[in-house]
């Protein structure tokens, strides 16, 4: 089985085509970073308009990729929601017509699922159940997955998300859009012992997240301390000291809350994914911790922890395999899909 998958939900056009028994034959990605770096973050309506100009070029050429034609194909899957309402009716609509030309099956894909599915495109992958943290742009989550479509949210964030904390505060440092792996470039010269940032939500029982306290604290802590740097060395000095201080403090918070989860749940396979699993220093605690209390992590490959279509072509043949598939005759996108 030959599955298309279209991503468009926010400023990534990720087109790319799994094939059941060969695996992924064709991945192509545009990104429109540089569009939106300019304004500081993503413009939806701009976002919309360059996903139209992309998506069908990209789908030609992930044909020409895996040498096939259209008609090759056996079913369409594509990002349904969350996202951008603007945003994901391009890929939408370009997803649920093609199957309709085609006669073709059309799959709606949950970006997290996309997401949450993700690390298991690699050889080393981790078999269902597991327990996964996915920490995005607009979700922290940890999720207890017994099965495909059998997922439990064991905690969430109650504000900012993981990602949303790291582009804010890059923001604060007057880094580039989107922030995380500029923090994390940064917090590689720092001094991670400089100040104590809290530790959120982690004398509390329970395992949801919450990020926007640490965030005012980072905030307020780079004000105050910049008053006493009495030149730009000290000043830039300072900028990495409390990116580490921060990476540290957010890193710190997650990795207790899964280990947390993994106690609470007996799991001994955690997943982690979503952009901010791009993250060094998440992965390498992450991989610490394993050793000392016997779970193992799994991670996306680099490319596949941000958006990208080789995880919902994935998930849609996922779903359309094992018939966990509804169809649905009009063309929808939900932009809040719980
Ligand atoms: O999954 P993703 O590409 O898009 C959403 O679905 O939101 O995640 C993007 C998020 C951004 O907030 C970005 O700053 C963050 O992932 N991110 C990172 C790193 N690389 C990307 N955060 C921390 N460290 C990184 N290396
Ligand atoms: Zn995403």
């Amino acid at each position: 089985m030959k599955i298309l998958g279209i991503e468009s939900s926010c400023d990534e056009t990720g087109i790319a085509i799994y094939d059941t028994e060969h695996g992924l034959i064709a991945d192509q990605l545009y990104s429109q970073i540089e569009l939106h770096a300019q304004y500081g973050g993503v413009v939806p309506e701009l976002a919309s308009r360059d996903h139209v100009r992309k998506i069908v070029p990209l789908i030609q050429q992930a044909c020409q990729e895996a040498n096939l034609q259209l008609k090759d194909l056996d079913a369409v899957a594509y990002t349904a929601g969350p996202g951008l309402v603007g945003a994901l009716l391009v890929g939408a609509c370009v997803g649920k017509s093609l199957a309709w030309a085609l006669d073709l099956p059309a799959i709606e894909v949950h970006h997290m699922e996309g997401h949450l599915l993700a690390p298991l495109l690699e050889t080393d992958k981790p078999e269902f159940p597991f327990l996964c943290l996915l920490v995005s742009g607009g979700h922290t989550l940890l999720v207890d997955v017994q099965s495909l479509g059998d997922y439990k949210i064991l905690g969430d964030t109650l504000d900012d998300a993981a990602g949303e904390a790291f582009d804010k505060t890059a923001k604060l440092l007057g880094l580039p859009y989107p922030g995380g792996r500029y923090i994390a470039e940064l917090a590689a010269q720092g001094d991670a012992t400089r100040f104590k940032f809290p530790r959120p939500m982690m004398n509390r029982p329970g395992l949801d997240f919450s990020f926007s306290g640490l965030k005012t604290h980072t905030r307020v802590a780079w004000e105050k301390a910049q008053d006493d740097c009495k030149n730009e060395a000290e000043t830039q000095q300072l900028k990495a000291d409390i990116a580490a201080c921060f990476q540290l403090a957010v890193v710190d918070t997650l990795t207790k809350k899964c280990l947390r989860a993994i106690k609470q749940t007996g799991h001994q396979e955690l997943v982690i994914s979503g952009g901010v699993s791009a993250n060094i220093a998440l992965r390498e605690t992450l991989a610490v911790m394993g050793q000392k209390h016997r779970f193992k992590s799994y991670f996306p490959s680099m490319k596949y922890c941000s958006d990208n279509g080789a995880m919902i072509a994935f998930a849609g043949a996922m779903r359309f395999t094992h018939k966990v598939t509804a169809q649905n005759a009009l063309i929808k996108a939900y932009p809040r899909w719980s």
